[in-house]
């Protein structure tokens, strides 16, 4: 079968979708009753369904299409890459030019607190490397009881074992053994919902980094390994923290030599308008998980950031442990590689990060000015092209929908007939909006625009 298919196929395929698959994260009744949305091209912002139908893409694919579709230069670096060495594995002493290249240009736009590069295949076996590197580097150290990992309620690292376990909405745990036991949870930071009345937005910061050092006391310190967090939560409802927690919260964890692990998945290679989030939130990473737009979501893959304090120990521990045995199939993939350079080339010379900085500021203001005064959005939430919308049943309690009610699935139900992408954020009451970084001014105006008519169907 060519990679072209005919309206016939498609429709054959439509109506094998469900007969053949198990899709990833969906309600198998909802597929079922409903059908598949299928999706055959995109170009730039948009994507075309098999009806014809073209749509912007205000999610851009899931938080990942950075430097938009189609873009020939990926393309072609990948065709180029693979026709060269389609592939050689990276274990041991092997290696190819294009992981080397790309690790030499990821460090350039790193945190400078990070100075070596693990390649893998997608967010969730980032977290996976970087909880199991965390373990490796205090067990060299002699203290191989910590291994316990703390991360936050409403948190989303991945859907492995070990990273659902950390994930925080207990839909990725229902039907499962998870989380596993060496998970430990503090709250979630944030202020529109759990600040107290009267309390200020920096006493209720004080208040989250307390209950932080009160759990590392009472586990005692010696038994946590890491902390993990993502800058800005992404489908925990787009939740930016207070401005001083993370700062605060690195002081806490520096005090009892625990590891703090950032999870830029989401907001890595600019959609918070600078390369990495960590850098905008005074975070000093020791370990940092990237995936998503470091492909543009071309190639699954992830790059995952140690500091050189910590390969320094793995150095140190190389003797007694023997080599460091972890790794993956398509670790530093060449083809993944050579995209990632490509795409990493095109987000520099269109300055995209400082697009999404300019055109995500306009974002906000727009959401700000034309929405949060509709009587059911609560609050308008994160920075560059990463927004986060809250509905809520009352603003002044702050009520949010009933999950069965489905409002941010019939909100953005309502925003596809209309012809724009939003996505549903169904346990958090929240709809969220991460386009590629190439958006314009009038994208926002037609998404905003959308946005605005489709609440109508909360009457
Ligand atoms: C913050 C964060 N971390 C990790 C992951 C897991 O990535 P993947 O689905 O590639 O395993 C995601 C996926 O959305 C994510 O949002």
């Amino acid at each position: 079968m060519s990679s072209e298919f005919s309206t016939d196929q498609i429709n054959y395929l439509i109506e094998r979708d469900a007969e053949v698959l198990l899709h990833p994260v969906a309600s198998i009744e909802a597929l079922l009753q409903q059908g598949p949305t299928m999706t055959v091209s995109g170009e730039g912002s948009q994507v075309v369904d098999a009806a014809g139908h073209t749509l912007l893409d205000a999610v851009g694919g899931l938080w990942c299409v950075n430097a938009g579709y189609r873009r020939r230069e990926l393309s072609q670096a990948m065709a180029d890459a693979s026709q060269k060495l389609a592939y050689y594995h990276t274990f041991g002493n092997a290696t190819n030019p294009w992981q080397v290249a790309l690790a030499d240009r990821l460090l350039a736009i790193a945190p400078p607190t990070l100075g070596k590069v693990f390649f893998g295949s997608g967010g969730s076996d980032a977290n996976d490397s970087l909880i199991k590197i965390a373990w490796h580097y205090h067990a060299i150290r002699g203290d191989s009881e910590r291994v316990k990992i703390i991360a936050r309620d409403q948190a989303y690292h991945g859907t492995s074992i070990a990273t659902a376990s950390l994930t925080g909405l207990p839909s990725f745990h229902r039907g499962f053994p998870l989380p596993l036991n060496f998970v430990r949870r503090v709250s979630c930071p944030h202020y529109y919902l759990f600040g107290l009345q009267g309390e200020t937005e920096e006493d209720y910061c004080d208040r989250l980094v307390s209950e932080l050092e009160t759990m590392i006391i009472r586990e005692g310190p010696e038994t946590i390994a890491a902390f993990i967090a993502e800058p800005i939560m992404g489908a925990g409802g787009v939740i930016d923290p207070p401005v001083n927690y993370f700062p605060k919260v690195q002081a806490v964890l520096k005090k009892y030599g625990i590891l703090l692990i950032a999870d830029e998945v989401v907001c890595g290679f600019g959609r918070t308008g600078s390369w990495f989030a960590s850098t905008q939130m005074g975070i000093e990473p020791d370990m940092m998980a990237t995936a998503k737009g470091l492909t543009s979501g071309y190639f699954p893959m992830s790059a995952a950031f140690i500091s050189d304090a910590i390969w320094q120990t793995l150095l140190a521990g190389a003797g007694e442990f023997g080599g460091f045995y972890h790794g993956y199939t398509y670790s530093g993939h060449p083809t993944g590689a050579a995209v990632a350079l490509a795409n990493i080339d095109i987000l520099e010379s269109e300055c995209l990060v400082d697009n999404a900085r300019d055109v995500g500021d306009y974002l906000h203001r727009k959401l700000r000015d034309d929405i949060l005064c509709h009587p059911h959005v609560g609050e308008i939430r994160g920075r560059g092209l990463l927004a986060g919308i809250q509905l809520v049943v009352d603003k002044d309690t702050k009520t949010f929908p009933e999950i069965a009610d489905k409002w941010p699935a019939q909100v953005s139900s309502r925003a596809r007939e209309l012809g724009v992408i939003v996505r549903p954020l169904a346990t958090v009451g929240s709809i969220a909006i991460s386009p590629p970084l190439i958006f314009t001014r009038d994208d926002v105006d037609t998404l905003v625009n959308a946005v605005m008519q489709s609440l109508e169907v909360l009457g």
